[in-house]
């Protein structure tokens, strides 16, 4: 038997009506936000993941699906392609690509699957899906203020109250500009070059490589070490640091609860100033249910105009095994269940469907072959609110015998008294 390829899966009713649910609720927060989707393609140039997402970072190393796209003729080099493992890099080539700077700010959605080579457990899958957002645009459309940080994490806390997700907790860094974090990567060498050799080999490949990375080891005995490093705050320049208590004052106005964690540095490297992650204590291992922050540096990084950023990423696998919602409830049922009865019958149920259907009525249709003891079982198996008969003296007296399946109370309802016999019971 073939089966779904490991770390992928297939995404089944009644649960997809809660993925629906959240994707519904996500578009109309970001409705009232002001956003617009855009959609970028699924896979890009591979140098697109290295430059802004960064070589060193685990994404780039070691989690990318790339192949060669060969040319035509086999002996002509082909590009490199990959599937892609986050979407803020595509939509900054978008935004470059297509001189989006031209409209000011850009504040744009999307949703759609990513795709990683991580080992799969529950919360992380190779195919996974992201809701997400950046407000992007040129200095002078207000893209740098804090005012836009505080917007998105609060869009984020709306929308989470909106799903019904309680028990979250925003976790909040300012992980500053380049130059500051140019001084606290060398601070950090300095701290971690006596020490580092008692540490576990991952994470003493990262106080080499990227020192930043690590103080997302996990490894307990090396954690000893790693709270007595130097902290990213007292490295921040005054501009930043500004911005960062223009973030948490108006986050306090508007009553978004946050914890400051000067150890979340995010695994990407495009980030400058404020990082977050929302974490959820229901979830795990795999407890993030989002993450995002500001990348002010990323546009230039990948050859385009100045354009400060902000957005965030939610992992939609991750948001549904939060959600505190039964799928069945969820799953819509049909008003109602035509059952045609004997010959000739399909023909005036088909009719009757597309006149309700028309009007928004959910219908399930059943087949001339059907007896009546099937079909009234079929139809209270679908959970479905009434039968309706369609007889060949129903359709002679273009009246139909609506069966309320809860009560058993059957009534002849004229055709034209339908649609409005079968809301008034919704
Ligand atoms: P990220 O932290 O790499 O950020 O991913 C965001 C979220 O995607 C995570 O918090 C998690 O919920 C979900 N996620 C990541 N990997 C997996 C996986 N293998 N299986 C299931 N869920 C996963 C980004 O991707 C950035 N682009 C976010 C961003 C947008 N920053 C600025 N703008």
């Amino acid at each position: 038997m073939i089966k779904a390829v490991r770390g992928t899966r297939d995404l089944l009713p009644p649960d997809t009506a809660l993925w629906n649910f959240v994707d519904e609720t996500a578009r109309s927060v970001f409705r009232a936000y002001n956003f617009q989707e855009i959609r970028t393609p699924v896979f890009e140039d591979t140098q697109l993941f290295a430059r802004g997402v960064g070589e060193e970072t685990d994404i780039v190393s070691k989690e990318m699906f790339t192949w060669e796209d060969r040319g035509r003729a086999q002996s002509e080099q082909g590009q490199l392609i990959t599937l892609r493992p986050e979407n803020t890099a595509g939509v900054v080539r978008a935004y470059i690509e297509h001189n989006l700077q031209t409209r000011g700010l850009n504040k744009l959605y999307y949703i759609g699957p990513q795709f990683r080579r991580e080992r799969p457990q529950k919360g992380r899958y190779r195919q996974f899906y992201q809701i997400g957002a950046e407000i992007i645009g040129p200095p002078t459309s207000g893209s740098e203020s804090p005012a836009r940080d505080a917007e998105i994490l609060e869009l984020l806390a709306t929308l989470l109250d909106r799903l019904g997700i309680t028990g979250w907790t925003l976790q909040l860094n300012s992980i500053g500009c380049a130059d500051d974090r140019a001084r606290y990567n060398e601070a950090l060498r300095k701290a971690l070059d006596p020490v580092k050799d008692r540490m576990d080999p991952d994470c003493q490949r990262r106080a080499v490589t990227n020192p930043l990375r690590v103080f997302d080891c996990k490894v307990p005995a090396d954690q000893p070490i790693i709270e007595k490093l130097p902290r990213i705050s007292e490295f921040l320049d005054e501009p930043c640091r500004r911005h960062f208590e223009q973030v948490k004052d108006i986050l306090r106005s508007v009553g978004v609860e946050f914890q400051e964690n000067h150890r979340l540095v995010r695994g990407l490297d495009y980030y400058t100033r404020t990082a977050f992650e929302f974490t959820h204590g229901a979830l795990g291992a795999q407890n993030a249910i989002l993450g995002g922050g500001r990348y002010d540096g990323l546009s230039e990084e990948l050859g385009g105009p100045k354009a400060p950023g902000i957005g965030f990423a939610m992992g939609e696998d991750r948001l549904v095994l939060a959600l505190n919602k039964s799928a069945e409830e969820m799953q819509p049922k049909p008003n109602v269940y035509i059952a045609p009865l004997g010959p000739g019958m399909d023909r005036a149920a088909a009719r009757l469907a597309r006149e309700l259907r028309q009007q928004d009525i959910i219908v399930e249709l059943g087949d001339e072959g059907f007896r009546m003891k099937k079909s009234l079982e079929t139809a209270g198996k679908l959970g479905a609110r009434f039968a309706l008969i369609v007889g060949e003296d129903e359709v002679k007296a273009d009246s139909f015998a609506l069966k309320n399946l809860a009560t058993g109370e059957q009534v002849s309802v004229p055709r034209v008294e339908l649609v409005q016999r079968i809301r008034r019971n919704e």
